[in-house]
């Protein structure tokens, strides 16, 4: 994605214990080179907050580095990777991997599920539950904040925010 301004690489401790994955970046992480810092970020650190995890802590990255979009006037809209794309990126999030060698990995939507797993499951039935890894890391996949902003009825974003501080909050366990 040549249009994109630059990659965005994960940031945080290299002793952190927890990693966390998202998709991509957004425009603003685009712009600023860094992940989670816009809107989605924004979301993602409130619910933190709430489940008492403090963001410095972690390790966060994408499972896809680069920004893709399509430009509509002078707004950039964001394009979901393929499985393609998301698969050309693994080694890089394996190499992150390998240097932080975390405890847990929280995926956060299902293109962050399929740069850890390598499979396109839905996120349904494994959404909040921990599993173990072959390598013994466990794996805990919930919903993206991105998702959550885009929920339009009230009440259904309030309920599904708080699942989602509810999955956040297995972290403290393994940090
Ligand atoms: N959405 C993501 O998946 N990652 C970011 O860094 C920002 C928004």
């Amino acid at each position: 994605h040549c249009a994109a301004t630059q990659a965005v690489p994960g940031e945080g401790p290299e002793a952190a214990r927890v990693l966390i994955v998202g998709e991509q970046p957004g425009d603003q992480e685009d712009l600023a080179g860094r992940p989670f810092v816009g809107p989605a970020g924004q979301l993602f650190d409130q619910a933190l907050g709430a489940a008492g995890v403090e963001r410095s802590t972690l390790y966060i990255t994408n499972a896809v580095k680069h920004f893709k979009f399509r430009a509509q006037g002078r707004r950039r809209l964001h394009q979901s990777p393929t499985a393609g794309e998301i698969d050309h990126c693994r080694w890089w999030l394996d190499a992150e991997r390998a240097l932080v060698r975390p405890r847990l990995i929280v995926t956060l939507g299902r293109s962050a599920l399929r740069g850890v797993t390598g499979r396109s499951d839905p996120l349904g039935a494994q959404r909040g539950r921990l599993t173990e890894l072959a390598d013994g890391t466990r794996l805990l996949p919930t919903v993206h904040p991105s998702w959550l902003l885009r929920l339009r009825d009230g009440a259904e974003r309030q309920a599904e925010i708080q699942r989602f501080v509810d999955d956040l909050a297995q972290i403290p366990t393994w940090a």
